[in-house]
């Protein structure tokens, strides 16, 4: 809104670009579309339609009905990628989400002994501080919690997200940095879990998510919901790796960054990067699309989308 009024000052006649479709009221922003139309905008092209059903395509009408020049379409799939954690919450009424792990060569997120740090190089990890400060939660399971008691924060590069465990029966210490560290944390755990320890968690200022479970297993699709309702439109998945199963296992990953370091583990007890039962063919398997792979330091980056 900014640009355009800078716009609307500057530059009468002129053309626009616009990633998202204009929208014509949105919260307590002014209408837009009016504003390229009195800035004397002749021509403006938008990338893609706002996919909110409220204001979808009234903004490219008004500006059409005025006599503005409207091409939708260039660089759609930029704009996609650009709005995607935005086009998910619209579409999908959930947050996008994104499933990170740190891997040895042979996909080894731990050691036997349960051991990962530090299996990616400090780049990687800086990169990982970048992906938490523009995520609005990161979660992670019990497990994880227990082995690596991590801080989950950005480590000062920027805001720090809401931290989500998922711990089904409490079984997490209330001395993990988690609950001690300054920051949000949510625990998500069930009916069957001490109310002691529930109590003694809220008294550290942790936020308790009570929900059921159906044989030993959260619907995590209530879990996300209530995400949603609170805000997280981006939520960053760091394992461990059952974690990781439950989300695929349901459909509920939109984006895989896997930093890939140059070592071997090895290990047939070595934890993998995805657990759980497995998919029972080839057929099933996740795929992902737009696959690419770059280099930070010495690690390998592979990302794509599902
Ligand atoms: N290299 C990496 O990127 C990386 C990242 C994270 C972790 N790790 C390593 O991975 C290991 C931990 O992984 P993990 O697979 O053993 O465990 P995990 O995924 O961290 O935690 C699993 C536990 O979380 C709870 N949980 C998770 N999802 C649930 C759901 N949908 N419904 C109900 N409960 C759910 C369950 O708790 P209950 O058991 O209480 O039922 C489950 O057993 C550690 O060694 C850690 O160091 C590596």
């Amino acid at each position: 809104v900014l640009a355009l009024r800078h716009a609307g000052q500057r530059s009468k006649g002129a053309t626009a670009y616009l990633t998202l479709e204009p929208c014509n009221h949105w919260g307590k922003t002014p209408p837009c579309a009016p504003l390229l139309i009195k800035s004397g905008v002749k021509k403006v092209f938008i990338a893609m339609e706002d996919p909110n059903p409220i204001v979808s395509g009234r903004g490219i009408k008004e500006l059409r009905k005025e006599g503005v020049q409207v091409h939708v379409g260039l660089e759609n799939n930029g704009a996609r990628s650009l709005n995607r954690s935005y086009m998910t919450w619209m579409v999908k009424k959930r947050p996008y989400i994104i499933l990170k792990m740190a891997m040895s060569l042979d996909g080894k997120t731990a050691l036997p002994s349960g051991h990962s740090h530090w299996i990616s190089n400090k780049t990687s990890r800086k990169l990982v501080h970048h992906l938490r400060t523009e995520s609005d939660a990161v979660l992670i399971g019990a497990e994880t919690a227990l082995m690596d008691n991590p801080h989950l924060t950005s480590h000062g590069v920027g805001r720090d997200p809401l931290r989500v465990v998922i711990d089904p029966r409490l079984r997490t210490n209330t001395s993990l940095r988690l609950y001690t560290d300054k920051g949000r944390t949510l625990v998500v755990t069930s009916p069957q879990a001490s109310i002691k320890k529930m109590n003694l968690l809220r008294k550290k200022g942790v936020q308790i998510l009570i929900e059921s479970l159906k044989k030993s297993t959260f619907d995590l699709t209530s879990i996300l919901r209530y995400l949603t309702k609170i805000n997280v439109s981006q939520l960053l998945i760091e394992g461990g790796s059952r974690t990781a199963w439950h989300f695929i296992k349901n459909g509920l990953v939109d984006e895989i960054m896997f930093f890939v370091a140059p070592v071997i583990l090895g290990g047939v007890g070595s934890k993998s990067a995805v657990g759980g039962v497995g998919f029972g063919s080839i057929g099933e398997a996740l795929k992902l699309k737009h696959l690419s792979v770059s280099k930070v330091d010495g690690d390998l980056l592979i990302q794509g989308r599902i």
